[in-house]
């Protein structure tokens, strides 16, 4: 997996040319920003906006592609399976204008996940649908159940038993989870201080999106299948409000992407655009977002994008792999295609 997705990366650098993010890039709305340089997912919700879909849909649309083209292994069927070997997804999608929030996780058989998470939002009076009964929800809407692995998931999972179900996300446990697969029981004698982290850019990708219009309606979304080899249960950051994303048209949009274990804790979406609301500049907003994150963890990664409500945007990030830096998509009527950015990390 991380040598697929490795070649995957190198692949991106030598295709696309970079352009450096400027410090103060001209405004203008509408305006679309989304995570990693997933293009086909930057033009697909461009394009929506473009011809007359509102910010949801361009949300919806941009999250929609990268589930159906399986981005980078970590967004779709077909990619980080669990402990079990199978594939779940996590997604969600914010109405700035009326803060509604759809979202579901631990989605299981579904493909498209942000399309569930649009439904949680339009067709019941609740937030966030889980597991099994998220998957039985998304039946009855309509949605086609199916199995979410692969070849490439399959195989992705049994090289993971072979290798003794090596990287795993226990601790504290017996067997000891650094030689074992399991089953495990708790051993609350063994707090040898802290593993190193397992997260990286590579075993984790998440497309984020925040779109505005000329009116100023604000959206913003995410979809991803987590983290490869995880605890079956376990939840990311992605469908969680004001952590994987936020948008507020009366100040702006932000998501996120990165070591969601440890970026959940800190809100850095809603840190973002409260920032923005109070006339911080975007990419010192989406700073102090990662700054106090990195205040407890100095070396996680994670990055986030974010933009106010005149389409001034920014991305800050920390500990990217590849030359320590983070890459994202701008789409505006500056250059009417998306455009890859650029930005330096802590
Ligand atoms: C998946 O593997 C099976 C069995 O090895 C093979 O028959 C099939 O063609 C493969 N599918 C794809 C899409 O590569
Ligand atoms: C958005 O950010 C830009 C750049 O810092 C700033 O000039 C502009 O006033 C901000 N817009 C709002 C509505 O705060």
């Amino acid at each position: 997996m991380l040598v697929f997705q490795q070649e995957k990366m190198f692949a991106r650098f030598l295709v696309l040319t970079l352009t450096a993010s400027l410090p103060h890039a001209r405004a203008s709305l509408p305006l679309v920003v989304n995570t990693w340089p997933f293009k086909s997912a930057a033009a697909a919700a461009w394009s929506c906006l473009q011809s007359g879909g509102s910010v949801l849909d361009a949300v919806e649309q941009g999250c929609a592609r990268c589930e159906a083209e399986q981005c980078d292994g970590s967004v779709g069927f077909g990619g980080s399976p669990d402990e079990n070997g199978e594939t779940t997804l996590d997604a969600m999608i914010m109405n700035g204008n009326t803060m509604e929030v759809g979202a579901v996780a631990d989605l299981k058989r579904i493909k498209n996940a942000i399309g569930v998470a649009r439904a949680v939002m339009e067709h019941t009076e609740h937030t966030l649908l889980v597991g099994e009964s998220a998957s039985v929800f998304a039946e009855n809407m309509g949605f086609v159940a199916e199995d979410l692995s692969t070849n490439t998931s399959v195989s992705i999972f049994s090289q993971w038993l072979r290798g003794n179900c090596q990287p795993n996300y226990r601790k504290n446990v017996s067997p000891d989870p650094l030689k074992s697969c399991g089953p495990y029981r708790p051993e609350g004698a063994r707090t040898l201080g802290k593993r190193a982290r397992l997260v990286n850019a590579l075993s984790h990708d998440t497309i984020g999106i925040v779109a505005l219009d000329q009116d100023g309606h604000v959206a913003a979304g995410t979809s991803t299948n987590g983290l490869t080899h995880k605890v079956p249960g376990r939840v990311g950051d992605s469908p969680i409000v004001g952590a994987g994303a936020y948008a507020d048209s009366s100040a702006g949009a932000a998501a996120a992407t990165g070591d969601g274990d440890l970026m959940m804790r800190f809100l850095p979406s809603y840190l973002a655009v409260e920032l923005m609301r109070t006339g911080t500049d975007p990419s010192e907003a989406c700073k102090t977002a990662i700054s106090r994150i990195k205040r407890h963890y100095p070396d996680f990664f994670g990055a986030v994008i974010c933009a106010n409500t005149t389409g001034h945007y920014g991305a800050a990030c920390n500990k990217a792999p590849t030359l320590n830096q983070f890459h994202f998509m701008v789409s505006n009527l500056e250059s009417n295609t998306p455009v890859l950015k650029s930005v330096d990390c802590f």
